[in-house]
């Protein structure tokens, strides 16, 4: 883990110590996550996926847009309606191109702000990792935390506690839409079709969906 001692340093060099407290707290709480959900064989790539989430959340956009032109990124016109998700694609970018991580991470990473239809277990991790982190404040973010942790207090079957992690991500997702919708702000689809699929697998009878083999 020398690496990401170095992505550390540059965490505490580069932005501000709320957003390097965040990032740990994250960081922490998706290896937690981790041995809840039995799948510690993603604790370093999760570690290297919370370190790297937000390391470009604190440029402006101007800066951001310098390095979707440096990492060829071309902007959809959602991201450009919805600028606070656009950190997600540059962090993303630097994941790849300045430390060589894997697809598993800089995917996480692009999706941990909007959500995306059929999130993987790992990038679910890293998006209720992100929101629930012991030092967030927000109302919404503790009675997330509180929900997950009072549904699988003294269950130890795994399938029940991946039950509870795809509650909390869609009560997330549903929070964030609400939020976005009394601000009259732009909602972006992900949020929207990981919320959608999210209802259908958990909930089949109430959308009257049959689920296929
Ligand atoms: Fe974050």
């Amino acid at each position: 883990m020398f690496l990401a001692g170095k992505i550390r340093e540059r965490i505490n060099a580069e932005l501000s110590p709320e957003r390097a407290k965040h990032i740990f707290a994250v960081e922490e709480e998706a290896q937690a996550l981790c041995k809840i959900l039995n799948c510690t064989e993603y604790y370093e790539d999760l570690s290297y996926a919370a370190l790297l989430h937000d390391i470009t959340k604190e440029k402006d956009y101007k800066e951001q847009l310098k390095l979707c032109e440096k990492y060829n990124i071309v902007l959809s016109d959602e991201d450009i309606l919805s600028p606070k998700t656009i950190h997600a694609i540059t962090a993303s970018a630097v994941a790849k191109n300045e430390y060589g991580m894997k697809d598993i991470i800089c995917s996480a990473i692009q999706y941990h702000t909007t959500g995306r239809c059929d999130m993987t277990l790992f990038e679910k991790i890293l998006f209720i990792a992100d929101y629930i982190e012991k030092t967030r404040e927000e109302t919404a973010c503790k009675y997330a935390r509180e929900q997950f942790y009072s549904e699988i207090e003294g269950v130890s079957d795994i399938e029940s506690r991946m039950v509870a992690l795809d509650r909390v991500v869609l009560l997330s997702l549903g929070q964030t839409i609400k939020y976005l919708a009394e601000k009259n702000l732009y909602i972006n689809s992900g949020t929207f079709n990981a919320r959608n699929r999210l209802c259908l697998s958990i909930y089949p009878e109430k959308n009257n969906y049959q689920k296929k083999d």
